[in-house]
């Protein structure tokens, strides 16, 4: 693994202006956080296995595999091109890639009994380490014909995540991509999962800022550029409230059982707005 540097002072074209929003009492992101070139180039690499990755699923997921099976694909596939997958043994999590199907909200564990049926929505969501740097994304995917009902849901949180990113820009602040996302859901009848948010990414699995998608706007960190972070609400159909299974401690369920839809993509702040650096 590669030793990374992590930045101690902030680079000179931000400093001022960092600075000037701490002193107004902004909650601001330590240099530790921020990416330099040589830092985001890794993150590239390690993004573009994480892409390839869910591409694979677009052309390969359909009913009758297992989430076993995909699981599988995700380790070999991530293995022969040359990463690690982030979430095999990421705090006793026993498998490569979340599989999380209809109200199972986040972190569902492939398993050899599960069957993907006509009808059910799945979120695959895949995390890779390349040479000591992480990259996180994840899709939804709809197995043969899925209701209305659910598709809306589907559609409508991948708008979530669009809209959100339409709020990425420097000296923005968190709040104000959390306030359209959960604007967004709520104006369509559904609900964002307040206690389970995004992250920070790149140099660690999960770094600083946690993120939250139901914020007000003009709250929260400020958007400074190089960071980077995840948008990735968890949008429910029904209410908010999930419970966490007390047998295997990772799968999350609505606790209404209702149907939950979660896209994830991984932004860098720029100079000028965003790069979206996976999705
Ligand atoms: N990929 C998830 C995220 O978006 C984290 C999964 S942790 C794991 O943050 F251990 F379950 F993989
Ligand atoms: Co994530």
């Amino acid at each position: 693994m590669s030793s990374k540097t992590y930045l101690k002072d902030y680079p000179a074209a931000v400093k001022d202006h960092v600075l000037f929003c701490k002193s107004q009492g902004m909650q601001v992101p330590p240099p530790s956080l921020l990416k330099t070139p040589e830092h985001l180039e890794k993150i590239r690499a390690s993004a573009r296995i994480n892409v390839a990755l869910l591409d694979y699923m677009d052309h390969n997921i359909k009913a009758g595999i297992s989430t076993e099976q995909i699981d599988r694909w995700v380790y070999q596939i991530t293995t022969d091109l040359g990463g690690i997958p982030a979430p095999l043994n990421y705090e006793g999590f026993p498998k490569s890639v979340c599989t999380s199907i209809d109200d199972v909200v986040c972190h569902g564990i492939p398993s050899s009994r599960e069957i993907l049926k006509d009808g059910q929505i799945i979120n695959i969501d895949c995390s890779t380490i390349l040479d000591g740097y992480f990259s996180d994304s994840s899709r939804m995917y709809c197995i043969g014909e899925v209701s209305e009902e659910k598709r809306r849901l589907v559609r409508v949180t991948k708008e979530c995540v669009e809209l959100g990113l339409a709020e990425v820009k420097p000296w923005a602040r968190l709040g104000d991509m959390a306030a359209v996302i959960n604007a967004h859901a709520r104006k369509n009848g559904y609900s964002v999962v307040r206690e389970i948010g995004g992250h920070g990414v790149g140099l660690e699995f999960h770094e600083d800022p946690w993120v939250s998608y139901v914020a007000p706007a003009g709250t929260g960190m400020v958007m400074v550029p190089g960071m980077v972070f995840t948008i990735e609400p968890m949008v429910n159909m029904g209410r908010a409230g999930f419970r966490i299974n007390r047998f295997d401690g990772w799968t999350v369920r609505t606790a209404d059982h209702k149907p939950s839809a979660q896209w994830e993509i991984m932004v860098l702040v720029t100079e000028t707005g965003y790069e979206v650096l996976a999705w």
